[in-house]
C-alpha cells in the first residue's frame, strides 16, 4: 500500500513511522509513505495558501490554489487512489473503515488547517471526508495518523501476530473482553484449559464492558 499525506506539515507526521511496528513494517516494504507540502504547489510569490472567507465568517480557509495543483498533479501519477479529506465536518471514522480502507492500493490523506477547505476542493477530489470524532483539531494532521495506524495493523504481515486482529475491540460491534496476566489471581475459567467455557466467558465478559462503557453499541 502506498499512502500520500497532503499536509502543510510534514514534520507533524514522518516522525510517527520512525518507531515501534510501523517503523518494522517500513522496514520490511509492507507499505510506502510520502508527505507532500502542498505549499510546493502555490503558484503566487509568497506561496500563500490559505485565503479569506467568503461572505464573512472567522478565519482562513485552504484556497483552491496550491492543494488543487498538488492534488491534480497526484492524481495523474495515481489514478487508482482512494482521496480522503480530513474534517471535524464529516462521517466518524470507525473500525470498519479501517479495515475496508486496509484493501486500497494508493490513499491519499488530505489534511487541512485554519477553518477547514475551500468547499471546491472537496467536490472535486474527494472520494470521501472522514472526522475522527466531535471534536475540532488544529488540523487533519492527528486525524490522518489515526486514520492510517488503524487501516496498516490491518494490512497483511504489519503485526507480527495475524491472530491479535481476532477477538479485537469492535470486531462484533463489542468491546474487547479484559485480559490478565499469568500472576496473582485472575478469574479461574481463564485457567482451567477449557476453551469453550473460556470462549463462553470472553463472550459475556465483552457484552457486560460494552454494557458499561458504551451502551450505545449494543
Ligand atoms: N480536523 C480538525 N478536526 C478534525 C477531526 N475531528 N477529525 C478529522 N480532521 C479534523
Amino acid at each position: 500500500m502506498k499512502i500520500v499525506f497532503f499536509s502543510l506539515f510534514p514534520n507533524l507526521i514522518l516522525p510517527y513511522f520512525q518507531d515501534s511496528i510501523l517503523k518494522k513494517a517500513l522496514d520490511k516494504n509492507l507499505f510506502e509513505i510520502e508527505v507532500v507540502n502542498f505549499r510546493d504547489y502555490a503558484k503566487n510569490r509568497h506561496k500563500k495558501v490559505d485565503t479569506e472567507l467568503v461572505g464573512g465568517g472567522a478565519g482562513m480557509i485552504i484556497d483552491n490554489n496550491a492543494l488543487r495543483y498538488a492534488l491534480e498533479s497526484y492524481k495523474n501519477k495515481f489514478p487508482q487512489a482512494r482521496t480522503i479529506f480530513l474534517t471535524p465536518v464529516a462521517k466518524k471514522y470507525n473500525q470498519k473503515d479501517a479495515i475496508r480502507l486496509a484493501n486500497e492500493k494508493v490513499l491519499f490523506l488530505v489534511c487541512g488547517r485554519y477553518e477547514g477547505f475551500d468547499e471546491r476542493l472537496i467536490e472535486d477530489f474527494a472520494d470521501e471526508v472522514l472526522s475522527i470524532g466531535d471534536y475540532v483539531l488544529t488540523g487533519g494532521e492527528l486525524g490522518a495518523l489515526v486514520i492510517v495506524d488503524s487501516v496498516l495493523r490491518n494490512v497483511k504481515g504489519v503485526l507480527g501476530n495475524s491472530e491479535s486482529l481476532e477477538g479485537e475491540s469492535f470486531g462484533n460491534n463489542l468491546l474487547e473482553a479484559p485480559n490478565f496476566s499469568k500472576k496473582g489471581e485472575v478469574p479461574s475459567i481463564l485457567k482451567s484449559g477449557n476453551h469453550k467455557k473460556i470462549d463462553e466467558w470472553k463472550n459475556i465478559a465483552s457484552l457486560l464492558k460494552t454494557k458499561f462503557h458504551r451502551p450505545d453499541l449494543i
